[in-house]
């Protein structure tokens, strides 16, 4: 038997969705105490990828450094223990429209997604795109008390041409970091295209229907993945992030200990540990909810991020991922609501998992997938298996990906652009240290 939990949640999640509308309104951050060094990252941060992840950890790192008196300018922080904080300020959808073209993501989604990777501490919603002068005073100011701006080593400019950081670059608040290679934004909409596209085409009897499958075009079974995964950054992602004493996230992660800690005492629980089996492909907003709702239940939280070769068309009649398996992972290895992910994983529950990981609950991204020698494993091994029906955000790519289709014109001139920019950055690249 499937258990549901998502109206068990309803009023968890109801909260959440209260508070990052509170947030919106309130998007003062205030800064308490010296020791506590602040970096600020904005941007569109539009279908949420590992390159965007691993800017906000660069740059949490690069705050570390100098919150300790590594930085050139032998540190901001006056001795004692480091602590910094991570603010991000989240472009407005008319601000990417006006800038770039349209998001392919709303705010309210993308909020979703900022808020999940685990180095971020706070994110301001609504901000400009372009940093005028009044907005980096305001920054710098006591009311959000930055210490440094930072952005990728790709230029970023505005409509009229001018370089986006001019202002905090002559004030000597500036601070570049590495762009991950082989991701972005402009591709992934190129692969959400094809894949609409290819749904369309599906000989399968329901098409539209993401587990009916699609046939994508031959040439193009899997856009050839340009990221390198190395161990390092497997490492730098899986690690754990300590907060600041003043940062929210240090009261909201406290506040779920001491809940889970409640509950535990309260039902005379053993540990528990959720495991969450699915493909995560285009990792989003309906995953993260998916996977908070999990942390929610268990106190632990296994993602178990399915291999690529169990997700052949001819394994599961449907289009392969649009990223790879260690793509995939990176996006959940990067989320708060992961305690652990398994890069790869098998499709089925076996008993040798069920042992492994202690697993007392398991959950499919998508509820169709759990077959007769799942439940049997479940059975024998005293595992329950739960559903999360999707809430407030769909988990499921073709949705995104009908999205995108619907302003094909509008996305396919934003491309063009895109494109060309990103093909005069990966021309003039240099070598760029990454923290
Ligand atoms: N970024 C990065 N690596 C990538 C993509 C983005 O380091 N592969 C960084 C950008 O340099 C920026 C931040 O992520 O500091 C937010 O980027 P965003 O404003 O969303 O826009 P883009 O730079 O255009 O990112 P994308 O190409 O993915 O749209």
């Amino acid at each position: 038997m499937i258990t549901s939990i998502s109206s068990s949640f309803l009023l968890v999640g109801a909260f959440v969705a209260l508070r990052i509308r509170a947030e919106k309104k309130k998007t003062s951050v205030k800064k308490t105490g010296r020791k506590v060094f602040r970096v600020y990252v904005d941007g569109c941060f539009d279908l949420m990828h590992f390159g965007h992840a691993n800017a906000l950890r660069q740059a949490r790192a690069i705050a570390s450094f100098r919150s300790t008196g590594g930085g050139k300018e032998g540190g901001d922080a006056e001795g004692g223990e480091a602590e910094v904080e991570l603010i991000v300020g989240l472009v407005s959808d008319e601000e990417i429209l006006r800038c770039k073209g349209p998001p392919v993501l709303p705010e309210q989604e993308r909020v979703k997604c900022v808020r999940a990777v685990k180095w971020v501490d706070d994110i301001i919603a609504n901000v400009p795109y372009e940093l005028t002068k009044e907005f980096v005073e305001e920054l710098l100011s006591e009311k959000y008390g930055i210490d440094c701006i930072v952005h990728g080593d790709d230029p970023c400019y505005l409509p009229d041409g001018t370089d986006a950081y001019a202002i905090p670059k002559a004030l000597g608040k500036y601070r570049e970091i590495k762009r991950t290679e082989g991701v972005s934004t402009t591709d992934l909409v190129a692969r959400l295209l094809e894949y609409a596209d290819a749904s369309e085409n599906t000989t399968s009897k329901s098409a539209g229907d993401e587990s009916s499958g699609g046939k994508r075009s031959e040439k193009n079974e899997r856009h050839e993945a340009r990221f390198c995964t190395t161990a390092s950054r497997i490492a730098q992602f899986a690690a754990k992030v300590s907060y600041s004493k003043t940062s929210k996230m240090h009261e909201e992660t406290e506040k779920r200990k001491t809940d889970k800690k409640q509950r535990k005492n309260e039902r005379n629980e053993e540990t528990t540990c959720c495991y969450v089996v699915g493909a995560f492909d285009v990792f989003n907003a309906g995953h993260v909810e998916l996977l908070e709702e999990c942390s929610f239940v268990a106190d632990k939280v296994v993602c178990a991020v399915i291999a690529d070769e169990y997700l052949t068309r001819d394994k599961t009649n449907q289009p392969p991922p649009m990223l790879n398996q260690s793509e995939r992972a990176m996006s959940a290895i990067a989320c708060r609501h992961c305690d652990d992910v398994v890069v790869g994983a098998p499709a089925r529950l076996t008993d040798d998992i069920c042992k492994t990981f202690n697993v007392t609950a398991v959950v499919f991204e998508n509820d169709d997938a759990v077959t007769e020698r799942d439940r049997n494993v479940c059975e024998k091994n005293g595992v329950q298996i739960l559903s999360v029906k999707e809430r407030v955000f769909s988990r499921k790519k073709l949705t995104i990906a009908k999205r995108v289709q619907a302003n094909r014109a509008l996305f396919e001139e934003r491309q063009k652009r895109k494109m060309a920019s990103e093909k005069a950055y990966y021309e003039q690249k240099a070598f760029v240290a990454e923290d």
